[in-house]
């Protein structure tokens, strides 16, 4: 595909200002070039136009209009993605959906919320806490992530452990095809089965297959206890030994988050500091209603994590010391940017019972290429983010073969190429590691069946499109 000529791009401009409004479309250079980039690091493409939505209608507008005149649409959210889901690689329009973000309503009678796709997801998880209610899906970026970039990505989090993901909580949505037809898809009710299930492909269809304008979520009853402790190990090996343990012991943390030696030296000293001789860490949290239930808990968590070799286990004291621990957690990924000028971070999940031998064989490959590997993230769900950090592009040839080689342990380790980042841009050179041909094959007669001119977001998930 190539970038739409600016004759075409000046006839969409035209149109929609004159439909949406000229302060709903903006070719500025310095916005358009901000509009360029998100967090995955996957370098720069400026979209040649940005249209704001403020309604389905807007929606279904920008699709007619763009593809009348040949002209991709990109969907984008809060350009916090890290699989490059929301670049423009092929210019046209950007679609954002950020000023659509009012949360409609929450019903407590229900245990539902109606918002629009900009809602940022901490307000809601704010506001759903006020009534007593709990949206438990939480994407590190919570604080800027919004609701519609979730739903494209399907996102996760810490908490998904015990609730799951973004998609276990979408019971119905207003959904704009790239033919421009609206359809409400999905159900208001908790239970429901009439027709296929169009909520869960849509759901983490990472702005291929058209975007929500309107969701209608479930909302569970808020835990009213949460405790948190720190464990501290020597070496990563023991820390995911003893996860796998935890995990095997009959309890249900709503988070077991793990760190290595590279991320606490990352982010030791950011508003909290470890103890000397942290080699490894895990965060492990519970929640339910009741202090006692919680503390034996911990209690139990902390001696199986003992029997595996931690050297200390810390209970967080209130509320104040958990946001500190977490909001640590939260920056991981940024503060290893300040360890090496380069950083490629991947997105990988095994299962569980594969989580020591995947570390162990991610950590060996750093060794051998001479590349420093930093792994996190959500070990209780076997979803890690292993990072390689490196000096320069003079090292791009071993970056690549790690990669290469983590995808291939990851694989035949009987897991996925990524667990809730996404395959956007940044992967689509390995989901053939992972998937069969007639799969990708059926996969992508899907796509155009839904996206006949292959205009909507082209170049992702698959390597072939566009
Ligand atoms: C995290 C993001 C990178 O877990 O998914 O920090
Ligand atoms: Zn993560």
């Amino acid at each position: 595909m190539k970038r739409p000529d600016p004759a075409a791009v000046a006839a969409v401009r035209a149109e929609l200002e004159a439909k949406l409004g000229a302060g709903q479309v903006s070719a500025d250079p310095d916005q358009l070039e901000v509009y360029g980039h998100d967090e995955s690091d996957m370098g720069d493409f400026a979209p040649q136009l940005i249209a704001f939505a403020r309604s389905t209608a807007d929606v279904q507008q920008v699709f007619r209009t763009a593809f009348a005149h040949q002209v991709p649409v990109t969907p984008v959210a809060a350009r916090s993605g890290k699989s490059g889901g929301s670049l423009p690689l092929y210019g046209g329009v950007s679609l954002s959906l950020e000023r659509m973000n009012r949360i409609v309503s929450i019903s407590p009678e229900d245990l539902t919320a109606v918002v629009e796709p900009g809602v940022i997801t901490g307000a809601l998880m704010k506001a759903a806490e006020e009534l007593g209610l709990f949206y438990p899906p939480d994407p590190n970026s919570w604080e800027f992530c919004s609701i519609g970039g979730n739903i494209a990505e399907n996102a996760g989090g810490p908490r998904a452990l015990k609730y799951g993901v973004t998609r276990d909580y979408v019971l119905g949505m207003q959904w704009v095809l790239p033919t421009g037809e609206a359809l409400r898809i999905g159900k208001r009710t908790i239970k429901g089965v009439a027709g296929y299930d169009l909520c869960g492909l849509f759901v983490g269809s990472e702005g291929t297959l058209g975007v929500a304008t309107e969701i209608t979520l479930q909302l569970i009853p808020r835990p009213r206890k949460v405790m948190t402790a720190l464990v501290i190990f020597k070496d990563v090996l023991e820390a995911a030994r003893a996860v796998s343990a935890m995990l095997a012991s009959g309890l249900l943390p709503r988070c077991l988050e793990l760190l290595d030696d590279v991320s606490i030296r990352a982010i030791d000293g950011r508003g909290f500091s470890f103890p000397p001789g942290a080699g490894a860490a895990v965060i492990a949290e519970v929640d339910g209603n009741h202090d006692d239930a919680l503390l034996l808990e911990l209690e139990q968590l902390s001696q199986i994590a003992a029997a595996h070799g931690a050297i200390d286990t810390l209970l967080a004291q209130d509320d104040a010391q958990r946001e500190k621990l977490w909001a640590a957690r939260r920056v991981v990924s940024t503060a290893l940017r300040a360890l090496k000028p380069f950083k490629i971070s991947e997105d990988i999940a095994v299962p569980r019972s594969k989580i020591p031998e995947a570390i162990a064989g991610f950590k060996a490959l750093g060794a051998r290429l001479g590349l420093t590997v930093a792994t996190y993230g959500h070990a209780g769900d076997g979803n890690l983010h292993a990072n390689i950090l490196f000096d320069g592009p003079h090292q791009r040839p071993q970056v690549d073969e790690a990669l290469a080689q983590m995808m291939r342990i990851t694989v035949e380790l009987g897991g996925t190429i990524t667990g809730e980042h996404g395959v956007g841009y940044a992967k689509r050179a390995f989901l053939s590691l992972e998937q069969e041909p007639g799969l990708i094959a059926f996969q992508q007669r899907l796509k155009t069946f839904i996206d006949p001119l292959g205009l909507l977001n082209p170049g992702k998930i698959f390597e072939s499109d566009g």
